[in-house]
């Protein structure tokens, strides 16, 4: 599995004034999650993209410093092949959706084709991404019958079908319910379990926090730091960059509860109840 080093990324689109990306370096070892957050435009899509290669290769603009997934150079592969080793999933699953084919099937089965895959080898990876994603008993169905959260895991079990070693997901549940969007996280997290990295842009820090391995914190085109959640939502100035912690953070920030080992607030519920539980054990031994 890949690993990814980005050193002294600076990017910039065409026709713009200013940079896009500004020096950005950090390394992600085969299999994280990696969260990625920043307020509107400190750069999050376009790091998403330039780990893809449709920064420079699609947008094309100024670029400088080096994106590597494995042994690959990102930007010396053509866009159409190195979407056989990082998967990008969008914000909004309608606009994935190819709009010909007819059936759920068909559309996992659509990539593959394009990529020559011999028969055999395609049903059995189609069968293994539907099982992934949950979506098996919505095979015959039309795409456009599916809720918002199965036609994302029809769009990802499309990505998933290609084998990447790479899954990016760019806001993957912003245009769903509570229920859609609890139902990617399970299935990425599935993902990541096999072994896949995955890279996952997402304004829910309650999510970010409880599922990611570290988290990247973007300020206006710069990185600030990449971080285990604990770290990065326990920092003073966090506010100075437009990003909340999550509640259970707020609230043991406001009593001033943190654990001790790590020198961290508690970023999830369990987290904040096990912290929680421990102090009323030791009060209660002290009294
Ligand atoms: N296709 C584009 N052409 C020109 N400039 C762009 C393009 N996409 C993004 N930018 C610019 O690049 C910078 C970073 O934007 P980007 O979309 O990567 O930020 P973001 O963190 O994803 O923002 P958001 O939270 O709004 O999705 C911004 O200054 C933005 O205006
Ligand atoms: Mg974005």
């Amino acid at each position: 599995m890949a690993r990814i080093e980005i050193e002294h990324l600076k990017y910039q689109y065409p026709a713009t004034t200013k940079l896009a990306l500004d020096d950005i370096s950090f390394s992600v070892e085969p299999g994280e999650f990696i969260g990625i957050i920043g307020k509107n435009e400190s750069g999050k899509s376009t790091l998403c993209q330039a780990i893809a290669g449709l920064v420079p290769n699609f947008y094309k603009g100024s670029y400088g410093g080096k994106v590597m997934v494995g042994e690959i150079e990102v930007k010396t592969v053509e866009v159409n092949e190195m979407c056989k080793t990082v998967g990008i999933v969008f914000q909004n699953p309608f606009n994935q959706v190819t709009g010909s084919k007819l059936t759920v099937y068909e559309e996992i089965s659509f990539g593959l084709e394009n990529m020559g895959i011999p028969k055999v080898e395609m049903i059995k990876r189609i069968d293994e991404a539907m099982e992934l994603l949950d979506i098996i008993k919505y095979k015959d169905r039309n795409p456009f019958d599916l809720s918002g959260g199965q036609m994302q895991r029809m769009a990802i079990a499309s990505i998933i079908a290609m084998q990447p070693e790479v899954i990016i997901l760019d806001e993957p549940t912003s245009q769903l319910d509570p229920q859609g969007r609890e139902e990617v996280f399970q299935a990425v997290q599935k993902l990541s379990k096999k072994g896949i990295t995955i890279i996952m842009v997402e304004h829910n820090m309650e999510k970010i926090a409880q599922y990611s391995d570290r988290v990247v914190l973007l300020n206006d085109t710069k990185l600030v730091a990449i971080d285990t959640p604990q770290k990065i939502f326990s920092r003073d100035d966090l506010d100075s960059f437009g990003v909340e912690a999550p509640v259970f953070t707020k609230i043991c920030r406001g009593l001033h509860l943190k654990n001790e080992e790590t020198g961290c607030y508690p970023v999830t519920l369990e987290e904040a109840s096990r912290l929680f539980q421990r102090l009323v054990k030791e009060e209660s031994h002290n009294e």
